[in-house]
């Protein structure tokens, strides 16, 4: 078992201030930086590349840096972002042509890698290299946009990834993302995730009104 991990979804944060927002939830007591990378083809939004992993990196962030690859092709985002100073990188199996060589060219490159399941993708894609992978992340909401609400069959889900995992005896991460609040974070938990990815219920709580939400949210989850 594994210590739990928060993993704040900066696609919720100001971007126009993105170092001070990921040094304030590091400085808070996050674990992780949650990196959404978006292309318009995979997912229907667009967001943020390898240059500003690297701007990140260069403004100081030495916290591990979960990029969650919503790409399509991936295996060209794979090496940009190794290069970027990514330390987790995952991808969609659906996206790429060959997910075993995905997974290598990850840890090839230092990285630990990881596979993301959408609601109705499934584990099965495991099957055949679970020794490959370092995370598994469950999708709890359909990939693209942040502040959507948690969809409920994920619960079965993940019991069945943890006992996968724990079948495997291999040291597997199992992160979930999309719609986790404060409310049912330890439900969450109880079905066997050990890294939590919150975007909204993390950045929206830190308001002019509130500059210690952050703190508070983080506390509570
Ligand atoms: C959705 C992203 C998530 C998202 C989570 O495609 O992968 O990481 O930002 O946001 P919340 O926590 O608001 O559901
Ligand atoms: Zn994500």
């Amino acid at each position: 078992a594994h210590d739990f991990l928060i993993a704040p979804s900066i696609l919720s944060a100001d971007f126009a201030r993105l170092g001070e927002e990921v040094d304030n939830v590091l400085a808070a007591g996050a674990d992780v930086v949650h990196f959404d990378v978006m292309d318009n083809h995979y997912v229907p939004n667009l967001t943020i590349g390898p240059m500003v992993c690297k701007a990140l990196r260069k403004h100081g962030v030495t916290a591990p840096i979960d990029v969650h690859l919503m790409v399509k092709p991936v295996d060209r985002m794979i090496s940009d972002f190794i290069e970027a100073g990514a330390s987790y990188i995952t991808f969609h199996p659906e996206a790429s042509e060959h997910v075993d060589r995905s997974l290598q060219l990850i840890r090839d490159g230092g990285c630990k890698a990881g596979l993301v399941f959408n609601p109705a993708t499934p584990l099965s894609y495991l099957d055949y290299v679970m020794d490959k992978v370092d995370m598994v992340l469950l999708m709890s909401v359909n990939p693209g946009f942040g502040g959507q609400s948690f969809i409920p069959g994920t619960l079965n889900k993940l019991r069945e990834a943890r006992a996968r995992i724990d079948a495997s005896h291999y040291d597997i991460r199992l992160e979930i993302d999309g719609g986790v609040k404060v409310d049912n974070i330890a439900e969450i938990a109880a079905a066997g995730a050990d890294t939590f990815v919150a975007g909204s219920a993390i950045f929206s709580a830190h308001q002019a009104s509130d500059p210690h939400g952050y703190d508070t949210v983080l506390k509570q989850l």
